[in-house]
């Protein structure tokens, strides 16, 4: 049986074999691909900034992880977006294992209240399975760009000869450091990393752009820092105005690959060579600092004939492209549901009363923002039935409803079913009956399969009785099974 649950990345032997699955997932089938590293995940992941939330999910049979979600957000700005990324190694691909971790993203997003999920494919040709299996979940491509790659270390007679076609550069100075910025230069710095958000094109995607401050500049260098190199070279005019200026981060633990990260020039210093100049002065140091990296990537908007000219110029191949994907959610309430039998097989429902009848349903509720499923679960059942000690429950099936009237403010719901196995109790809830009359709930039962054959009222799931059926035949599926209403 397949299952998803979040990793604790201070397990280091989980998180190694989590990380392992990751990036098998991530470079099949790619020449060039760039994951971020090892070190670097791990350290994001175990000191979580105050910025961004990243969370570690895995796909898990046997205790083993076969294919990983890396979930994210942030936490002060962009709050109605999520970025996922799945990679399910190719061995335990087109088995619904990527669907499953979606549905994971899916409902977790539900649980956040937000309703944007960002996704990057990294697609070196058609088909590619990331943009069949992104196309088929209903996201849009909002953006593409040309992921380009050079061999380190850089040549140097390349090098020669760009600098001597570049001709002198009249009117600017360039300054360079590796690492942090020099206080001297942050004010300029941190206006020039706004600058940059507002002009880099970013196609359909929704982003909300928040103007970088010293404060914001400092206290991300100093996370940067913990596992990058800061290779910056920027441009003055001879009057002191900043102009431009270039980026490459050296990975300091993970040394096989190099990015060459923002170059901006101001619109108003375009038509110099600067942004070829700055690229020059920055290789220069690059070949200073520069380790075991054997690889430097960038990557440049389809749409930017300029940029695509210097990076032709500096000798860059095209190697695969790289999609920004977007898809809306519904607003939806995700509640965790346990479908309980007792040991004839009879199973526990409650009975909603509701304007248009009454309804049968297996107990449960609406998830938590900081609670898994199975922990929203325990404490719904707690409140609902009395239902205290049972193992972590197998998911039986997911069903996501999108239509009016089934959740308050909401454009619908995600109900996660679980199986519990338990000898028979009387239902007894901590919730008075007044309360849960409150929340529609009138009457419990445990029924038995005939008993529900022959009921002739609604129960949710609308099937309920087949399904039943079926799980009593043939045990809990795989993994979770898509239900419809
Ligand atoms: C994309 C990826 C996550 C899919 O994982 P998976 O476990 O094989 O996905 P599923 O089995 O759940 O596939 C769901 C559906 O996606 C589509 N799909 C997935 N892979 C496909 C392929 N190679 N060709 C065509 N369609 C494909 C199919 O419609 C499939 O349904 P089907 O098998 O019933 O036809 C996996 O190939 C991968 O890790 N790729 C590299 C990383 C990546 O691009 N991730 C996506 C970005 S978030």
């Amino acid at each position: 049986m397949i299952s998803i649950r979040e990793i604790d990345p201070a397990d280091l032997a989980l998180f190694d074999e989590w990380y392992d699955a990751f990036r098998a997932g991530a470079i099949a089938g790619r020449e060039a691909a760039l994951v971020v590293g090892r070190e670097t995940l791990g350290f994001s992941l175990r000191t979580p900034g105050p910025l961004k939330r990243r969370i570690a999910v895995g796909a898990f049979e046997d205790e083993r992880v076969l294919a990983t979600l890396l979930f994210e957000y942030r936490l002060t700005d962009n709050l109605d977006t999520v970025e996922v990324e799945i990679a399910v190694p190719p061995e335990h691909r087109r088995r619904g294992i990527g669907t499953a971790l979606w549905r994971w993203a899916v409902t977790r997003s539900a649980q956040l209240g937000r309703t944007i999920v960002q996704a990057e494919l990294g697609v070196p040709g058609d088909p590619s399975p990331g943009a069949a299996f992104a196309e088929r979940l209903g996201f849009q491509v909002e953006h593409v760009e040309e992921h380009l790659v050079v061999p380190l270390p850089y040549d140097d007679l390349r090098l020669d000869e760009l600098r001597s076609a570049a001709g002198p550069l009249d009117g600017y100075r360039l300054t360079s450091w590796a690492g942090l910025c020099p206080p001297e230069h942050q004010q300029a710095y941190a206006d020039l990393h706004t600058a940059m958000d507002l002009d880099v094109p970013t196609g359909g995607m929704t982003r909300e752009l928040v103007p970088w401050t010293v404060e914001k500049l400092t206290a991300s260098e100093a996370r940067v820092d913990r596992t990058y190199l800061a290779l910056v070279t920027m441009a003055h005019t001879d009057a002191g105005e900043p102009a431009g200026y270039t980026l490459i981060y050296l990975p300091r633990a993970d040394a096989e690959h190099a990015q060459q990260d923002d170059t901006l020039v101001l619109r108003e210093h375009r038509g110099h060579n600067l942004g070829t100049h700055l690229k020059l002065a920055n290789l220069q140091q690059l070949a200073k600092h520069r380790t075991a990296q054997r690889f430097l990537h960038t990557w440049t908007a389809l749409s930017n004939a300029p940029m695509r000219k210097v990076n032709a110029r500096f000798g860059f191949r095209a190697v695969e492209e790289h999609r920004e994907v977007e898809l809306r959610l519904p607003r939806l309430r995700p509640a965790a549901r346990g479908v309980i039998l007792d040991e004839d097989d009879r199973v526990l429902l409650v009975r909603f009363e509701f304007p248009d009848g009454p309804l049968w349903a297996t107990p449960g509720g609406g998830v938590e923002a900081g609670e898994t499923l199975v922990e929203g679960l325990r404490r719904e059942l707690i409140e609902e039935v009395g239902l205290t000690d049972f193992p972590d429950p197998p998911h039986l099936w997911h069903q996501e409803i999108v239509a009016d009237g089934h959740a308050t403010g909401f454009d619908g719901v995600i109900n996660d079913y679980f199986l519990i196995r338990t000898n028979h109790f009387t239902p007894a809830g901590t919730l008075t009956a007044a309360e849960l009359r409150a929340e529609n709930v009138h009457a419990m039962q445990w029924w038995t399969l005939p008993d529900l054959d022959a009921h002739a009222e609604r129960f949710a799931p609308r099937e309920l009785p087949t399904l039943l059926r079926k799980l009593l035949d043939s045990g809990p599926p795989t993994m979770p099974t898509q239900l419809g209403l």
